[in-house]
C-alpha cells in the first residue's frame, strides 16, 4: 500500500500519480487534500507519514508546490526518511543509499512526465544496504536526541 498526499498546489499532480499507480495495479491510500481550496501542507504530509511510520503503508509519495514544505513536515514523524526529488538520479540514489521511504515532488517545479518517472524509480529501486545501512542507522539515531 502506498500513501499519497498533497496540498492544493500538488492536487493535480497527485491525481496524475494516482492514475499512474492505478495503471500499474498498485494500491494506494490518499490522505488528502481532496479539493483545490488553499490548505496547509503539514497536515497532509504528516498524515501520510504517520501511515508509513506505523506500517499501514509501505511507501509514501507527497506533492506540494515545491516538494519542500511537505517533506519537512513528513520528516518530523519518527521513522520517516522523505527526500524531495526533482531529478531521476536523486530518486535512484535516495533509494540506493538513504533507503528513503517517502519522496516529495514539487508540482510547480517539475512536469508530470518527469514526476511519473521519478515515482517509477522510487518504487522500483532497492536499498543497497552495507555501509549505507550503517549511515541510515546513524540518521535514525538522531531521532532519539532530546
Ligand atoms: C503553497 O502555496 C506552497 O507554499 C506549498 O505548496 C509548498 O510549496 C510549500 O513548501
Amino acid at each position: 500500500m502506498i500513501a499519497i498526499a498533497s496540498d492544493h498546489a500538488g492536487l493535480e499532480l497527485k491525481k496524475e500519480i494516482a492514475a499512474y499507480l492505478d495503471g500499474q495495479g498498485l494500491e494506494y491510500k490518499d490522505f488528502g487534500t481532496y479539493t483545490p481550496e488553499s490548505c496547509d501542507y503539514p497536515i497532509y504530509g504528516a498524515a501520510a507519514a504517520r501511515a508509513v511510520a506505523s506500517g499501514e503503508c509501505d511507501r509514501g509519495i507527497l506533492v506540494c508546490g515545491t516538494g519542500i514544505g511537505i517533506a519537512l513536515a513528513a520528516n518530523k514523524i519518527k521513522g520517516i526518511r522523505c527526500a524531495t526529488c526533482g531529478d531521476c538520479f536523486s530518486a535512484e540514489m535516495t533509494r540506493r543509499h538513504n533507503d528513503a521511504n517517502m519522496i516529495a515532488l514539487g508540482a510547480r517545479v517539475i512536469g508530470g512526465g518527469l514526476a511519473l518517472k521519478i515515482v517509477e524509480i522510487f518504487l522500483n529501486t532497492p536499498f543497497e544496504g552495507g555501509r549505507h545501512a550503517r549511515r541510515v542507522g546513524l540518521i535514525m539515531d538522531l531521532e532519539n536526541e532530546s
